[in-house]
């Protein structure tokens, strides 16, 4: 974790101070840690009013094991913090000061400001980034679509998800493994080849493919509600297709290729980016030795003529890996793909970015590696378990009504995109007209308001897509954060002097400008956050508050009521002002990256 430099110092001064005060106190009873530096680090809060300071450690746990009021305990210390810090440091940089039972801690502008203003001036879009990763082998599989049915915006979650997540672990310097997995194999393949043949065609397939795979599928679930036999001669059709049969698989391989175009299309327009595509099939010659590994490990029972896996948690069903046919499922090429990626790449972590829907499906899943580890009594090393983890994510609404690809009411992301690029045009229009790259950067919003939307809210929480809420440049949205990066760009265009260099920082003494700096130094452990909790909203959730601070220093007036300009005759305090506006352009574009989105200069 990268930590933040101010907190350490913090952290250590205030364990030196607890230990001078309290150390004599029997600390027998309770927990003993809460006296070190580490405990005080990962104790620190953020006040809701930045006027309080820069962090706060509140000091209420320590009530008890003092027999201490959390006033007295505040009090007390933070003269002694004060009096340690002023020991170790040649210019003031810290100061803390008791309120309540908190001690609650500023940090020296001017350090700050020439610290966090020269780091992003000179790294760039690398600040923020560091080595914490280094010789970590990260595996995150995301998006995953189903061939044979058109890519819905039920997948665009996980996608935007995991390609923020790539994007984010690459940044602490983890060696990155990003995973596409679509679903190419499975009972449903002989649904839509018993459907092919009964209502299907050549030409209509070549029309339009992708429509016409969706009709197949929806009438092959309407029919077979009525007629049950269909359901029979899938089964048959599916047992052809893994059996090899020639014409079966050239059926199954033009709808892969169909599909996978698609995809691929949505990929481009996203600019979401994979390091290897393998789909379930792969693992189809993969499944015996699992199956036979587990057995080995006496793991496997026979219940009602198909093969099972009990599981010890009572909440969970026995994981079935071979029906009464012998037909394999889901979970037996998920368990023989877990097995495959560990023993290929021997990650340090493994992540499956999937809806909250396969919950209970993950941890069979991965309950069955841990009883298989268990029994064949591997070193710790050689396990997976602990490593493997499933990154769930809520339900997505649109309009508020959640999809449904049988009742074929699902919406496609094609035309999700291509309503809110429409939309992005005519804000534009109605915004600035003469815009040079008109269609690019329509392209940008409408994509970037699309893929935000699915980062807007905590991974775990449900989304609700709202075109009126999607595309609001004011609102808490992917434009709005777009159209902040064009006005920072502007106001630099409009600069004529340089930036960076020897800059006079004590000149930002407005408590906005403050404001925004102390934001700016937070970057780099926003982003570590984001990586701790495997959630790209830390990210989100930061360039908001950003935005929201610098448009005030933009927006802000001077005593006459007139706007108080960033570029004005003042040469020194216009070169401060900007250096800052370039720090921050710096960040939010770096961040904008992290989420996936584009950033364009005008708009
Ligand atoms: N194709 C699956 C679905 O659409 C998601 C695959 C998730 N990944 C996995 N390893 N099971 O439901």
């Amino acid at each position: 974790m990268t930590k933040d430099k101010f907190k350490i110092q913090f952290a250590e001064a205030a364990e030196a101070a607890f230990k001078e005060i309290y150390g004599d106190i029997d600390r027998t009873e309770g927990d003993h840690d809460i006296f070190t530096r580490d405990k005080i680090y990962d104790g620190l809060e953020t006040p809701k009013d930045p006027k309080m300071g820069r962090f706060a450690f509140p000091v209420f746990k320590y009530a008890k094991l003092l027999k201490t009021k959390p006033q007295e305990i505040a009090t007390k210390t933070a003269d002694a913090i004060n009096t340690y810090l002023d020991r170790q440091q040649r210019t003031p940089l810290l100061r803390c000061e008791a309120v309540g039972g908190f001690l609650n801690v500023k940090t020296d502008f001017n350090t700050l400001a020439r610290e966090t203003l020269g780091a992003i001036l000179s790294q760039k879009e690398k600040f923020g980034s560091a080595d914490i990763g280094r010789n970590r082998k990260l595996l995150v599989e995301y998006s995953s679509p189903n061939i044979a049915k058109p890519f819905g915006i039920g997948h665009l979650r996980s996608t935007v998800i995991g390609n923020s997540l790539r994007r984010i672990f690459k940044k602490l310097g983890y060696d990155v493994v990003g995973i596409n997995y679509p679903g190419d194999w499975g009972t449903q393949f002989g649904k839509m080849i018993v459907a092919y043949h009964n209502w299907g065609n050549k030409d209509t397939l070549e029309k339009d493919p992708v429509k016409n795979l969706l009709e197949l599928y929806v009438r092959f679930h309407d029919e077979a509600e009525k007629d049950d036999s269909l359901n029979e001669a899938a089964r048959q059709a599916f047992r052809k297709l893994e059996e090899g049969d020639p014409e079966t698989v050239n059926l199954w391989e033009k709808f892969k290729t169909i599909s996978n175009e698609e995809f691929n299309l949505a990929y481009g327009t996203l600019g979401v980016e994979f390091d290897e595509v393998v789909g379930e099939s792969f693992y189809n010659d993969k499944m015996d030795s699992v199956v036979a590994r587990l057995e080995k490990a006496g793991l496997t029972r026979i219940s009602r003529g198909a093969l099972v896996v009990e599981l010890d948690d009572p909440n969970l069903p026995p994981c079935l890996l071979k029906k009464t046919d012998g037909a394999t499922l889901y979970v037996t090429r998920d368990l023989a793909g877990l097995i495959y990626r560990w023993e290929k790449y021997h990650f340090k972590e493994s992540l499956y970015v999937v809806g909250t829907a396969q919950s209970d499906y993950f941890k069979q899943a991965l309950q069955v590696i841990d009883k298989l580890e268990t029994a064949e009594n591997l070193p710790p090393e050689q396990r997976m378990t602990g490593r493997v983890r499933h990154i769930e994510f809520g339900w997505v609404k649109f309009e508020g009504t959640s999809m449904s690809t049988r009742r074929g009411k699902l919406v496609f992301l094609k035309d999700v995109i291509d309503q809110a690029m429409a939309l992005a045009r005519e804000k534009i229009k109605e915004k600035n007209p003469d815009l040079k790259d008109f269609e690019k950067t329509a392209r940008m919003i409408g994509v970037g308001a699309v893929m935000f939307s699915q980062l807007s809210v905590r991974r775990q929480k449900d989304i609700n897509f709202i075109w009126n809420e999607v595309l609001n440049f004011e609102g808490e949205t992917g434009p709005y954060l777009q159209y902040t990066h064009a006005r920072l760009c502007s106001l630099l265009r409009n600069y004529e002097g340089d930036i960076g260099g020897e800059v006079d920082y004590t000149l930002l003494d407005r408590e906005e400008e403050q404001r925004v700096v102390e934001l700016l130094a937070d970057f780099p452990e926003t982003v570590t956050d984001a990586a701790r909790v495997y959630d790209p909203y830390m990210v989100t959730a930061y360039l908001l508050k950003l935005s929201a601070a610098f448009n005030k220093v933009y927006q802000r007036k001077d005593e006459n009521g007139r706007i108080d300009k960033i570029i004005s005759d003042d040469r020194e305090l216009s070169k401060a002002r900007v250096s800052l506006v370039r720090a921050v352009q710096t960040v939010v574009k770096e961040g904008l990256y992290l989420l996936g989105l584009e950033a364009p200069e005008e708009m």
